[in-house]
């Protein structure tokens, strides 16, 4: 290795693509210290990029949450270069470039084809991508073992977590300085395979598609539903209020995305009623409608839950509890992810609570419910809806 390390605050770094993830994710690379080159393909938008972020910060000083130097540093340490309009030939030599542009593995694998051939063999590159193979974008590049995954969330400055992915060639010590650099930013980072949907979107695809299928089979409504997971359940938003928030259309083309890497899984079959939903336009509180219809300050008029409906379900079969139902699969999902390899449990239980606010991470609720309970829960929804979504992971059997 001939460039400095990762972690230390000399290393230059650049982020390609300026939207919404790519300038968040400058802004705390530059708060952390580094020189931080912004480059997007769009005319104008890495300065753009840069003065909006100017207006966040000065709003921030105004608030007494940054101080006026804090605020200077950071936006002169974000550079609009020769390269900023999106020749990456232009770009001077970076210890660590983390690509952010449009979800699409063509101009993805462009961008590192040419970052491979323009930079040092030992610069890291990274890619924040949220559904694509890491292994693909690092296919045929030269040096592919600086090839890693950085998944931030939305929005990068406020979210901890980070999801360090990691391919079949990923360099041992570029990962571990990855993750001690995530920490440097102050990230929680958790490290996991090119698995799809990292260990976030593939773990909580169960807390959406359970309860829709309960409304698609008339079990309750959305509203009566998000209360109890909410009341019974502790989480913060039930997943009919924060589909609506996320937009239909996102949140069902995760689910679809990792359903079809999965070579059509039925644990993560999209659910009609979602995708019903998303082809009628009602995709949320942005078109003023989703499960919910919102008014003109964005309440939900029609958001009534039915508390005495909530009472009967809760605690009642599995089949039609909504709260057990979804814990059951939460917890499958999140050990079988630990049973393949992909994550260890550790990280699977802080990735859930940083990245999708769940009170509890799966491995904390199989050992206050027990396998016994969880596998007998899934083997009688295995029996009421079979054809293989309630299968039970092999890593709970063992523990019977
Ligand atoms: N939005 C989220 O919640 C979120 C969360 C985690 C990860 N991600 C991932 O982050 C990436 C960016 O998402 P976003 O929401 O910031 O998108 P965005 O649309 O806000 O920004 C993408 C930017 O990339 C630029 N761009 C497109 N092609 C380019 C190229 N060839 N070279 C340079 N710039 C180019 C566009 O001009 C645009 O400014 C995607 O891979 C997405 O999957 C998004």
């Amino acid at each position: 290795m001939n460039r400095m390390p990762l972690t230390d605050a000399q290393t230059t770094v650049a982020v390609v693509g300026a939207g919404a993830m790519g300038s968040g994710i400058a802004q705390v690379a530059a708060a952390a210290g580094h020189e931080v080159h912004l480059v997007d393909a769009a005319e104008g938008a890495a300065a753009a990029a840069r003065e909006k972020l100017a207006t966040t910060l000065t709003r921030l000083v105004e608030k007494g949450k940054l101080t006026a130097e804090e605020r200077d540093g950071i936006l002169q340490r974000i550079v609009i270069g020769p390269a900023a309009d999106g020749d990456l030939r232009e770009l001077p030599p970076v210890g660590l470039v983390i690509e952010a542009v449009v979800e699409n593995l063509g101009v993805k694998h462009d961008i590192f084809d040419t970052l491979a051939d323009h930079q040092d063999e030992s610069t890291v590159l990274a890619t924040n991508t949220s559904s694509l193979d890491v292994n693909a974008i690092a296919a045929n590049l030269r040096a592919p073992e600086r090839v890693i995954g950085l998944h931030f969330f939305n929005p990068p400055p406020l979210m901890k977590l980070v999801e360090v992915v990691r391919t079949t060639q990923s360099s041992g010590d570029v990962l571990t300085e990855a993750m001690e650099l995530m920490s440097r930013w102050g990230k929680t980072p958790v490290m996991c395979t090119s698995t799809p949907g990292f260990i976030v979107n593939r773990v909580a695809r169960p807390f959406y598609g359970e309860a829709q299928r309960m409304v698609q089979d008339g079990v309750a409504d959305p509203a009566t539903l998000d209360l109890a997971l909410r009341e019974h359940g502790g989480f913060r938003m039930g997943p009919f209020e924060l589909t609506d928030l996320i937009g239909q259309d996102v949140n069902l083309a995760v689910g679809t995305s990792v359903w079809l890497q999965t070579d059509r899984d039925p644990r993560y079959e999209p659910v009609d009623a979602q995708r019903r939903l998303v082809e009628a336009g009602r995709l949320g509180r942005k078109t003023g409608h989703g499960w919910f219809e919102y008014a003109d300050g964005g309440q939900a008029v029609d958001a009534t839950p039915d508390e005495g409906r909530v009472r009967e379900l809760v605690g009642g079969p599995v089949e039609t509890d909504p709260v057990a139902r979804t814990i059951a699969r939460l917890v499958n999902e999140g050990v079988d992810l630990v049973r393949r390899g992909e994550a260890s449990a550790e990280d699977v239980d802080t990735a859930m609570m940083l990245g999708t606010n769940y009170p509890k991470g799966p491995h904390q609720w199989l050992a206050e419910i027990g396998a016994a309970t969880v596998v007998e829960q899934l083997r009688a929804l295995d029996t009421a809806f079979p054809g293989g979504r309630y299968r039970v992971s092999p890593a709970l059997e063992d523990q019977l």
